[in-house]
């Protein structure tokens, strides 16, 4: 602390000069107002870190300066400076969001005191709210994965949009994390202390959407034996995730959109409308566009959800990410699994670049738990993978003939075939973990032949072969 700046403010010159006298003798930086309105002004040209206030003032008065300081100081601490007979007004002004007050005549190292106090108290505030945003930020983001160009954009959008209360829409193919981002999204914003719903709109029946959403009264159908509070309800000063948008029936379509205009409902079977301060968010992997353009999706409950769009890409369009996202997957599941395998295969993540990743981050998530479970060593191997991404990378050779495309500029095709033929060896080996009658057996060929076509190829198995 040091060299902190104070304004003084009250309409007695005497009071004035004696207090600005004891703070500048303690090395503070001292302003003086003689009345509320000229305080609002300075306080407007410049950031007092202590404005320390009379309550009786002509024009403006200290309450209507507290409230003016609270409102656009508030990183200003407010110590009122009281007279005998109004320490009843001081209190109420804390009650206000003072911080202390002093009496006249005010001395010395009571004033002292009460600014060291002031300080040390705004500075312990400033750390506890960094720190519960880092705790936050943390909780948000750790499990959130990637460094792709496409991903960070991502991570950027939700930043920017935590600090709002937007509808955001979230849209990607199935298994992309669109879930992970909604609650990102509300674990930034400052309703993280409030509730986060979410609520599944593909896999509730209709008739059990309606009433899951927004509750109902007791008696309102048959089976409602008590009063249900709704997801909406629920949600109140929160964020509710409308998870599979795209799946609405028509009819409720239209109700979420009441909602989502006056931010108010009935119960189903109540008359009372409820009030609600909710964040919302929605996802889908449909096409809603398509949807609404076909008109299965309403044009104007699409306009009201896509305020803020996020698009995440699907995996095969950031296949920078795989690595760090197998590796962080092995890590998880090596934990929940109690196993030990140490790592993946250079091979084996190589046919994982090229997999087109269809069921995306989900799919790669449970390949690795998957792997985890099958793997003998403590590495996992391209003997363990499944044969479609074994087939994806026989496609994905970089060699053209593989491709039985003849390249513009032709081929040498004894090379060409050769190539070919050592290739396919060379899987059949790795897939038989170089066990040649296996081998030989995949390739229709006899033991023998087989052995020969090694010999002509120079196919020798290597100390390691799955080795990084
Ligand atoms: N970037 C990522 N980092 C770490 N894990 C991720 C990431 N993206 C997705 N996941 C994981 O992948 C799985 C699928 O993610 P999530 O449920 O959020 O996808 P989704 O887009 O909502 O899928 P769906 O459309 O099928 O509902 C989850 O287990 C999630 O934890
Ligand atoms: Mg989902």
């Amino acid at each position: 602390m040091g060299n902190e700046t104070i304004l003084v403010v009250d309409d007695s010159r005497a009071v004035l000069s004696s207090i600005a006298e004891i703070l500048q003798s303690n090395g503070y930086t001292v302003d003086t107002a003689s009345d509320g309105a000229i305080a609002v002004d300075k306080i407007n040209d410049k950031f007092y870190d202590i404005i320390l206030t009379d309550l009786a003032m002509p024009k403006k008065d200290g309450m209507e300066l507290l409230k003016y300081i609270t409102e656009n100081s508030p990183e200003s601490m407010c110590i009122i400076i009281t007279g005998y007979g109004t320490i009843k007004n001081a209190v109420e002004a804390i009650r206000l969001g003072a911080f202390d007050y002093l009496t006249k005549p005010v001395k010395s190292e009571e004033i002292q005191v009460v600014i060291e106090r002031a300080l040390n108290y705004r500075e312990l505030k400033r750390e506890n709210t960094t720190l519960k945003k880092q705790v936050n930020a943390r909780y948000a983001y750790e499990n959130i994965v990637g460094d792709s160009e496409n991903i960070c954009e991502v991570f950027h959008l939700i930043d920017k949009v935590a600090q709002t209360d937007s509808t955001v829409l979230i849209m990607g193919e199935s298994g992309t994390g669109k879930e992970l981002i909604a609650h990102a999204i509300h674990y930034q914003s400052d309703r993280r202390d409030k509730p986060f719903i979410p609520v599944n709109c593909g896999a509730i029946p209709e008739e059990l959407l309606e009433s899951e959403l927004f509750g109902h009264e007791k008696g309102a159908f048959t089976h409602a034996i008590r009063t249900r509070i709704g997801r909406f309800e629920l949600a109140h000063n929160g964020t509710i995730f409308l998870d599979e948008i795209g799946d609405m029936s028509p009819n409720l379509q239209v109700k979420i959109l009441r909602v989502l205009q006056g931010h108010q409902f009935e119960r189903i079977g109540g008359t009372k409308t409820i009030k609600t301060d909710i964040r919302v968010i929605a996802a889908t992997n449909k096409n809603l566009e398509e949807a609404v353009e076909t008109g299965r999706f309403r044009e104007d409950l699409y306009y009201r959800l896509n305020v803020i769009p996020i698009h995440v890409p699907p995996l095969r369009e950031r296949a920078g990410d795989i690595p760090l996202l197998a590796h962080h997957f092995l890590e998880k599941f090596n934990k929940s699994k109690k196993k030990n395998i140490k790592s993946i295969s250079k091979e084996v993540m190589q046919c994982f670049m090229s997999y087109e990743w269809p069921g995306n981050v989900r799919e790669l998530e449970n390949m690795i738990e998957r792997l985890i479970i099958l793997a003998n060593d403590d590495k996992i191997t391209v003997r363990d993978l499944p044969e479609r991404l074994l087939a994806h990378r026989k496609k994905d050779t970089t060699q053209p003939h593989q491709h039985n495309a003849l390249p513009e500029e032709g081929l040498y095709l004894h090379a060409a075939v050769n190539e070919f033929e050592r290739n396919l060896i060379l899987q059949a080996l790795d897939k038989a973990g170089w066990v040649k009658n296996k081998a030989a057996q995949l390739l229709n060929l006899n033991r023998t032949t087989l052995i020969e076509k090694m010999k002509k190829q120079k196919l020798m198995k290597p100390a390691n072969p799955m080795d990084n």
